[in-house]
């Protein structure tokens, strides 16, 4: 009991205290830990050198907009497992006067790219094509995202902005036991142009040594002079020339037609907040609402935090809201997708009528759709696939009140291994977010539908959830998280911890994680459940398998009382929130 009690005890506090009493919890739900409080304004990020470009971005007079961009460019130098120059990602902004946008810069297929690319002549997926060098790679966005975020809705030139993370590939910056770790990856060993960079030709960097990258400084600061020329100059030619050279697809006409989308975002509501959220051709928004749509029918906070029943309720919402990604869910700009129907209340409603139950799981291979909402059946191929390990994820709320949420990706660790030559950036492995030949179930993980096949100009499916809660209008909660197909259900997590459970930020970034994807039919478990939770979740009839830990929270809340900015970054990892 010692280790909740708290000397200034207020209101919201207390009530997680109680809630934590009432509900027998998970041992280490009984922590209750602070997350960051500043007065104006937050950044948190993976890495604390990437907050601090963002925070002195703001401090210079920067908008929320402004530091994404600063902390975006600064992760591609301090985090190059993924942050990135050659990868995606998708920017999620609420400005101060009340309006929202969402900023694609997904990667896309290169128009040299069929569906059939990654089989072998027997129809057989050939292992790691989609994974692991030039084939796998993708048109990039994130150079072009970036530059447009910053034109489009920042205050400061882009020189001033990327200045941060220019300074630190050129001066360098000191690695951590976690960074160094990471750059014994073994598949990086196979390129040289990464090999020499990251892993010093063999002679590894030890934690406390500086790694400097003065060929992605002189490629940022080329960006920063003139961002266009990534896509329609001389970056871009060397680019291409690098990628043509080791066999990838992409071309110099692919960049020149890379564009990014501006799109609604996916606009819900979970109990009294609303939700923005991402729209495809992400996953996560679709994912995200259907699954709470169901659990909103439930009274949550009554089953207690982490508790078999809640698991269990909220596994099956997880479990349902999967089944119909893995069906429908695709790039939007080249296949029709039942969306409304999907993130409709009535269909959730339909869910809990028809086929919830409190008791029992219900397996995934028997699951029933319920009629007639838009939502029918289309192809019953589908394709379980491996899941790469890492992206990642900043939040940001600036003194006047806007907000940024930006998740992003090269896919995998380092992307597809390849640094472009001479350009000192990594590229994507993008590709390998398409479904890669349908109906052939793989070991671990995501299925894929026919809705996401690999065509020329496409953007894979990706579970990217860059999510923003609002109270009464006024922004509430920033979240979003690595962790492919577990980014959402971390996100759900995350909400329903605050939302349900009134735990802080901080608590529930920190809590216990569970997933559930419909296929593979189990649940997996962070390693901090009892064997008792895991022993009732299967006397329900669930698979349930530990997993270690995984996702990487970095998220703001508001107090809406004193507008006071919450910063939380995960105590998974390395990651600063800082304010000020
Ligand atoms: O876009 C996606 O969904 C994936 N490329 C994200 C991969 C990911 O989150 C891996 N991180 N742990």
């Amino acid at each position: 009991m010692q280790s909740i009690m708290r000397i200034n005890c207020k209101p919201f506090t207390c009530l997680v205290v109680i809630a934590v009493f009432a509900s027998s919890p998970e041992p280490s739900q009984g922590t209750v830990v602070e997350p960051v409080r500043a007065r104006h304004a937050m950044v948190v990020s993976v890495h604390e050198l990437a907050s601090q470009a963002g925070l002195e971005v703001l401090r210079a007079g920067g908008n929320a907009i402004d530091a994404a961009v600063a902390t975006g460019f600064a992760l591609a130098v301090v985090h190059p497992q993924a942050g990135n120059l050659g990868g995606g990602g998708f920017m999620l902004i609420r400005l101060a006067d009340g309006t929202a946008h969402f900023l694609d810069y997904r990667e896309k297929a290169p128009a040299a790219a069929h569906a059939k690319m990654y089989l072998d002549r027997r129809g057989q997926v050939i292992e790691n094509k989609s994974l692991v060098g030039y084939k796998a790679v993708a048109v990039p966005g994130s150079v072009a995202g970036m530059a447009y975020a910053r034109k489009k809705w920042g205050k400061l030139p882009l020189a001033r902005v990327m200045a941060p993370a220019i300074k630190l590939a050129k001066e360098g910056f000191a690695l951590s036991q976690m960074d160094c770790e990471a750059l014994h990856d073994e598949e990086l060993a196979r390129f040289p142009e990464s090999r020499r960079i990251f892993q010093r030709d063999g002679k590894f960097y030890e934690p406390g040594e500086t790694l400097r990258q003065p060929e992605l400084a002189r490629t940022m600061e080329r960006i920063a002079a003139n961002s266009d020329d990534f896509y329609h100059g001389s970056l871009a030619r060397e680019l291409a020339a690098a990628i043509k050279k080791g066999g990838g697809l992409v071309t110099a006409a692919d960049l020149a037609h890379y564009k990014v989308k501006e799109r609604e975002p996916l606009k819900g509501s979970y109990r009294d907040y609303q939700v923005l959220t991402a729209p495809l051709p992400s996953s996560g928004g679709i994912v995200l609402l259907e699954a709470l749509n169901i659990l909103e029918g439930y009274y949550v906070a009554g089953m207690g935090n982490r508790t078999p029943q809640f698991i269990h309720m909220a596994a099956e919402s997880f479990r349902r809201a999967f089944y119909d990604r893995a069906e429908f869910l695709g790039d939007p700009d080249f296949t029709k997708i039942p969306t409304e129907g999907l993130v409709s209340k009535q269909y959730a409603g339909a869910w809990r009528q028809t086929s919830m139950d409190a008791e029992q799981a219900t397996p995934s291979a028997s699951l029933k759709r319920p009629p007639n909402f838009g939502v029918t059946r289309q192809r019953s191929a589908v394709n379980l696939r491996q899941e790469p390990t890492d992206t990642t994820h900043y939040s940001i709320v600036d003194e006047a009140g806007n907000v940024a949420a930006v998740t992003t990706t090269l896919n995998d660790n380092f992307g597809s291994r390849v640094t472009a030559d001479g350009l000192g950036f990594l590229l994507n492995d993008e590709m390998d977010d398409f479904t890669l030949k349908a109906g052939v179930p793989n070991m671990y993980g995501l299925v894929q539908g026919a809705a996401n096949a690999i065509g020329p100009g496409k953007r894979p499916l990706s579970a990217m959830t860059p999510t923003i809660l609002l109270k009464d209008g006024k922004p509430f909660l920033v979240l979003g998280s690595p962790g492919g197909p577990r980014i959402i259900s971390t996100v759900a997590n995350i909400i329903m911890g605050v939302v349900d459970f009134r735990l802080n930020i901080q608590e529930a970034v920190n809590a216990p994680r569970f997933h559930h994807q419909w296929m593979p039919d189990k649940i997996y478990v962070e390693k901090d459940f009892s064997p008792e939770t895991v022993a009732q979740l299967k006397k329900r009839g669930h698979t349930v398998e530990e997993d270690g830990q995984w996702s990487d929270g970095e998220c703001i809340a508001i107090d809406l009382k004193t507008g006071d900015r919450l910063g939380a970054s995960d105590i998974r990892n390395n990651g600063k929130a800082v304010g000020y």
